[in-house]
């Protein structure tokens, strides 16, 4: 099996990619760690726990980092973290693709005393095999023990992260929200010497799923599925209903990045490019940069960037392991 630890900023995709690494056998889930983006840091990490309580998984959350490295020290570069809004007033009503509250029943469970960081930094400095890290939110926690320690790297097999977008953008002109919510810490990240492949907003909309698709992951009969279906259904409405997209379609973007380690052939089109991130904190701040000829950032960059996915192989996946839930 292979070693993970996933970090998320959880919402509605990073839910059920938390609930895909747990019900996958091919993956060892040694914890999950908490991080700002979607919503402040005390949203996510209660989200994360309604998570795991509802999986009844006794699987270890530590919190981590409450803001970006730098980023929001500069006025006009982003919000402050504790004001990011994700919710949309229509008409009246409250449309957020990311919920501050989960509609899943109030933790029980409580998060690890210890901060994120020092944890995944012991983690990875006494690891007797490699581990494979999944960021799927700001990349600040893994930016973080990159600089604490540089030498955990060693101890890293592949960092697969959610991130950046090369012709798809959903935060400014040229950045993704990953990258945007933290562009230094995707920087450190992309240079750190480790195999990063990374998941873009490119290869997440190639496999985007609609209406038809949430009406098949009720057929379940999961209560996994059901809770799936009803973030897919809410990402597709409220997406649709912000004018975000005239399609009636949804990409469940961080359950890609789960599905890639346990199968990278689902990634159908990746390439080794050398790449960086803009933190020059203007229109382009936070883009992913790359090149397939002009290698800026150190030669041993190895970096694969994935612009398209195998849709039909990723539901397929998806729906076998919210299968081996719990039975409605
Ligand atoms: C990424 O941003 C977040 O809103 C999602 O959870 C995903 O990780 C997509 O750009
Ligand atoms: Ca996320």
């Amino acid at each position: 099996m292979r070693k993970i630890i996933l970090d998320v900023d959880t919402g509605s995709d990073d839910a059920v990619a938390i609930m895909t690494a747990i019900l996958s056998r091919e993956l060892e889930l040694l914890g999950v760690t908490t991080v700002h983006g979607n919503l402040p840091l005390p949203y996510t990490t209660d989200n994360t726990m309604r998570v795991m309580d509802f999986m009844k998984s006794k699987i270890p959350v530590y919190q981590g980092c409450p803001y970006p490295l730098v980023q929001d020290l500069t006025p006009g570069r982003r919000v402050n973290a504790d004001e990011v809004k994700h919710d949309t007033i229509i008409d009246g009503k409250v449309v957020a693709v990311h919920e501050k509250e989960l509609p899943l029943p109030p933790a029980v469970s409580g998060v690890q005393e210890e901060h994120a960081v020092p944890w995944l930094w012991r983690t990875l400095k006494y690891a007797n095999e490699k581990i494979t890290l999944i960021p799927v939110g700001a990349m600040t926690n893994i930016a973080t023990v990159l600089r604490m320690d540089p030498t955990v790297a060693e101890h890293i097999d592949e960092i697969i992260c959610m991130g950046g977008g090369i012709h798809v953008h959903n935060r400014s002109y040229r950045s993704e929200t990953n990258f945007y919510n933290d562009p230094e810490a995707a920087k450190i990240m992309l240079n750190c010497g480790v195999k990063v492949t990374v998941v873009t907003l490119d290869a997440t909309h190639s496999s985007w799923f609609g209406y038809e698709e949430v009406n098949e992951l009720r057929r379940i009969g999961t209560k996994e599925a059901e809770f799936a279906a009803q973030m897919l259904y809410h990402r597709i409405y409220a997406a649709n209903l912000i004018g975000a997209r005239a399609e009636k379609k949804s990409a469940l973007h961080d359950v890609l990045a789960v599905c890639a380690a346990i199968d990278p052939s689902v990634l159908t089109d990746v390439r080794h490019e050398s790449c960086d991130v803009d933190i020059g904190g203007h229109i382009a701040d936070g883009a992913l940069m790359v090149s397939s000829r002009y290698r800026y950032s150190r030669p041993e960059n190895p970096t694969y960037i994935a612009y398209q996915a195998d849709r039909d192989k990723l539901f397929a996946m998806l729906c076998r392991y919210l299968a081996r839930g719990e039975k409605i």
